[in-house]
């Protein structure tokens, strides 16, 4: 059967990589992956050609275009490939990956988030419409929610933006219904609002491995255990309202985040899935477990899994952090067939299995 060309953006990342790695797995799709490597290497992409080898028996070729979205040129650059060669069947869809992602670091430059995550994001659409691709996977966040009335948190949870990084992914996903309901027989789009991606292949040979020090909790705690040392490990707060009084959070296996990604993309050509957002065809769902684990769960769990005598000290909460997010997963499991199938176990064991087999990431 005809491969069909899915370029991901961003996807020589942590997210990316694994999302790329189903993509090939299905034996459906050609995969492009257009990225700046600004938070990831390509090294990742040439272990994901491995282990689909080594799991399908077949020889895999990721076509990766080192480029920036910014940079209207480096997209179009992709888009005319499939538009002149491989068939000239041109892009089939674009699964959005591509992001500056730090809360914090949002608050210290709103530009450089507002260029990358929202201008960017827009040019790519308006190259893919001049393309005619008008499928779009996008990756949000759970951190539209800000703090949300009620938990676990529907995709009928009121969006409520702390940060400019969040507002980025408020503000992309209604530009997306507008876009949509301008031209519903064209744009087919499904926004994935991620909960907290933790884990890794269980080969061990792709993983998390951010730029400088971790700003999240579960790739500092992999690191700290083979060594990297980032001073004394610090818990934000045990006051919370929540099981242990530290934040609540719903880390969902990367493996099963990027299936989601498969069955969204697998969705787009269902018109019942936007049953209830017409005209356009846009719309949001969560990707999480429905199970909340705590800070100090989180600590432990890495114990058991890494061996590793974790000490840390209570200190002030973090600007912006709220008590617990946690997903309600039942629409997409409903409605796009998605399931998570590891827990929080498995999450700890892969995390630590890469960062043992990889101290210092890709580098
Ligand atoms: C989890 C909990 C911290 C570090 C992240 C990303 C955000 C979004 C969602 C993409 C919090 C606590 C952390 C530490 C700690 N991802 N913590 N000590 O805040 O849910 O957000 O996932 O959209 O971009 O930042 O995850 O891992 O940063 O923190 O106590 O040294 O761990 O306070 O309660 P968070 P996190």
């Amino acid at each position: 059967m005809t491969r069909l060309n899915v370029l991901v953006t961003g996807g020589s990342g942590y997210i990316g990589s694994h999302v790329v790695l189903q993509l090939l797995l299905s034996q459906r799709y050609n995969v492009a992956v257009i990225d700046n490597s600004a938070n990831s290497h390509p090294e990742s992409i040439k272990r994901v050609e491995e282990i689909a080898h080594a799991e399908t028996g077949e020889r895999h070729s990721v076509r990766l275009f080192q480029g920036d979205l910014k940079q209207r040129g480096d997209v179009e650059k992709v888009f005319n490939y499939f538009d002149e060669q491989e068939e000239k069947r041109g892009v089939y869809g674009v699964i959005h990956i591509a992001a500056l992602k730090a809360v914090g670091e949002s608050g210290e430059k709103p530009l450089e988030y507002y260029m990358n995550n929202i201008s960017a994001s827009l040019q790519l659409l308006d190259v893919m419409r001049a393309h005619n691709c008008f499928r779009f996977v996008y990756s949000s966040s759970a951190t539209v929610y800000g703090e949300p009335p009620a938990v676990p948190i529907p995709e009928t949870s009121p969006l409520q933006s702390e940060s400019p990084y969040s507002r980025t992914k408020v503000f992309f996903e209604q530009m997306l219904r507008d876009v949509a309901n301008a031209q519903p027989d064209k744009w087919r789009i499904l926004s994935l609002r991620y909960f907290n991606p933790a884990g890794a292949h269980p080969s061990g040979r792709i993983g998390e491995d951010p730029l400088g020090k971790p700003n999240n909790l579960l790739p500092l705690l992999a690191q700290i255990s083979v060594g990297r040392s980032y001073g004394q490990l610090k818990v934000f707060g045990n006051d919370y309202p929540t099981y242990d009084g530290t934040c609540v959070r719903d880390y969902i296996h990367v493996m099963d985040l990027a299936a989601g990604h498969m069955n969204a993309l697998d969705a787009l050509d269902k018109d019942a899935v936007f049953h209830d957002v017409a005209p356009g065809k846009a719309k949001a769902y969560n990707l999480g477990t429905g199970k909340g684990q705590s800070v100090l769960t989180m600590i432990e769990s890495m114990r058991k899994a890494s061996g590793f005598e974790y000490q840390y000290e209570i200190v002030d909460r973090r600007p912006g952090d709220v008590p617990n997010l946690t997903a309600d997963p039942a629409l997409a499991i409903k409605e796009l067939g998605f399931k998570t199938v590891r827990g929080l176990e498995e999450m700890c064991a892969d995390t630590v299995r890469w960062q043992k087999g990889n101290p210092n990431g890709y580098r």
